[in-house]
């Protein structure tokens, strides 16, 4: 993990700015996006009420999206908008990357997955928080330069970033569509977005990932 204090954040509710990551310097591009109570109803219902639902790790191929992902998520109101709303950002992602096929992921984590920060070991990685908060990763126009300060945080028991070094963190939205760089996109290890899952948040979240195949 290494910082590079060249690299920019993209971000804007233009749906057209995700291209900004092929940009060499932006490490992670975020199409901002307003909630949608219709989805959030959806997802409410099959976390607190109950379902078989735990996770999804599926290969789906982008012209078929929106097929072959019906079956995979639980039968309650509003369905429809979640549907429609995760196949638009699969058909996105594979244009945008020129891919046929995506991994997809989606989890229901009730307790923090990943409190540490890390940086991924892909080219570049499709994030979007459904339900509950999202991403926390480190800011780049903060010009933070001290990655011993990342590594006591994660050597800590708590996992809490010490006052004077909170402005330096970042939160993606909920609902936001964010591109992260990992260190296997060309030429780009120092570039990594560093990031982690939020620590110690309050209700279960949903996390949709999207990576190369
Ligand atoms: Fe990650």
């Amino acid at each position: 993990m290494q910082l590079n204090n060249s690299s920019f954040t993209s971000s804007s509710e233009d749906v057209m700015n995700l291209t900004d990551i092929y940009q060499k310097d932006c490490n992670l591009a975020i199409w901002k996006r307003k909630p949608s109570d219709d989805i959030t109803r959806y997802i409410e219902q099959f976390i607190h009420q109950g379902s078989n639902f735990r996770d999804v790790k599926r290969v789906i191929s982008v012209d078929k999206a929106k097929d072959s992902i019906e079956n995979l998520f639980p039968d309650f109101s509003g369905k429809e908008y979640f549907i429609k709303d995760l196949s638009l950002i699969i058909e996105m992602f594979g244009y945008l990357f020129e891919l046929k096929d995506v991994g997809l992921r989606c989890n229901v984590i009730h307790k923090t997955m990943c409190p540490n920060f890390h940086v991924d070991r892909v080219p570049c990685r499709l994030i979007l928080t459904y339900y509950g908060e999202g991403t926390e990763y480190l800011s780049n126009s903060s010009r933070f330069d001290n990655i011993d300060v990342i590594q006591q945080i994660n050597e800590s028991e708590d996992r809490q970033v010490p006052k004077k070094y909170e402005s330096y963190i970042n939160q993606i939205n909920n609902n936001d569509v964010a591109l992260l760089k990992g260190t296997l996109w060309d030429s780009n290890y120092e570039n990594a977005v560093i990031h982690r899952s939020p620590v110690n948040h309050t209700i279960s979240r949903m996390v949709m990932t999207l990576d190369f195949v």
